[in-house]
């Protein structure tokens, strides 16, 4: 028997083993995910449950600021400082506070969160996050009675960014959330990824993810959060208003003007892996589509 070295366990071992452990034990899906992943759990229910490898996760990712093609972000990012590092929380609230990592680490608990991402581009991952809900974050200060919307603003330093340098989007990236979409408890803070500190290439040390929504609403490194009255413009939004809009909700039934929305691929399936049906809000409407009721989702997409 092949004696196996701590190191050589890698997160996704770790992970991997304890699913299956505990489909042995004879949970079904449903238990599974309410026992071990209390926020999963779509992905399971449509048999879609294969969690993305480590490396795909971290070497096929979106992150212009380091690079427009995919390994760009996991090769160019690699000495970019995330310490020390701040967030505030500011505008239309009675008192703004900045907190450090440190304090962010100290004062909230950071859980399993497994969630698929959904890009727009129309390629998904199942990805084992560790993170806690904004909304927990968000508590700690007041909005005044104008606050409607929150915007996420993500770093501008073109000395350690080189995408930064060129005119590709409207720097610094910056992304938006109705406060009640923002406060869902499935809109997350992230921090980690397969029981790890959250690798640069995918946000460090701190990023947004919303299960329901297109991959691109989850704005990475994180420095500032503002409630605003208006609807914030989003990057993307700024790059192409025709293209990507405030919602962008996941929904097979509105396809992106330049190709379908009714499909994706499944990264680690390979290229020839026959695409799987997108799910409307990737899957978690019984969770958010109250969120929407009475709203045309083609005109607000
Ligand atoms: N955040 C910033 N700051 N810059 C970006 O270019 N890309 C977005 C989003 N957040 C992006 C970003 C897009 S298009 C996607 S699909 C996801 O990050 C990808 O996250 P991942 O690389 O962790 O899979």
């Amino acid at each position: 028997m092949k004696i196996i070295n701590y190191s050589e366990i890698t997160p996704e071992n770790i992970y991997k083993n304890r699913r299956s452990f505990i489909k042995k034990l004879g949970f079904g899906a449903s238990s599974l995910a309410i026992s071990t992943f209390p926020f999963l759990n779509n992905a399971i229910a449509n048999n879609r449950d294969e969690l993305t490898s480590y490396k795909d996760i971290t070497t096929y990712n979106n992150y212009y600021e380091f690079g427009t093609s995919k390994s760009d972000p996991h090769r160019n990012s690699k000495n970019f400082k995330t310490q020390p590092w701040n967030i505030s929380i500011e505008g239309e609230v009675d008192k703004p506070i900045n907190l450090s990592m440190e304090e962010i680490s100290e004062i909230f608990v950071s859980e399993e969160r497994v969630y698929r991402l959904r890009c727009v581009e129309g390629w998904s991952m199942v990805i084992p996050w560790m993170g806690f809900s904004l909304s927990k974050l968000l508590s700690k200060v007041n909005p005044t009675s104008k606050a409607k919307f929150v915007e996420f603003e993500s770093i501008y330093d073109p000395d350690q960014m080189k995408g930064q340098r060129y005119p590709v989007l409207n720097w610094p990236y910056k992304e938006g959330l109705r406060i009640d979409e923002a406060m869902h408890p499935l809109t997350t803070v992230v921090t980690g990824l397969y029981g790890k500190k959250l690798p640069n290439q995918n946000g460090a040390p701190l990023r947004i993810f919303i299960p329901w929504k297109y991959g691109f609403k989850s704005a990475k490194a994180i420095v500032k959060i503002k409630f605003v009255q208006k609807m914030p413009m989003s990057s993307w939004m700024w790059a192409s208003p025709r293209e990507y809009g405030f919602y962008s909700n996941v929904n097979p039934n509105v396809d992106h003007p330049r190709w379908s929305q009714a499909t994706e691929r499944i990264i680690g399936e390979g290229i020839w892996a026959p695409r799987v049906k997108t799910l409307m809000f990737n899957g978690y409407g019984d969770q958010v589509a109250n969120l929407y009721s009475g709203m045309d989702l083609k005109k607000y997409f």
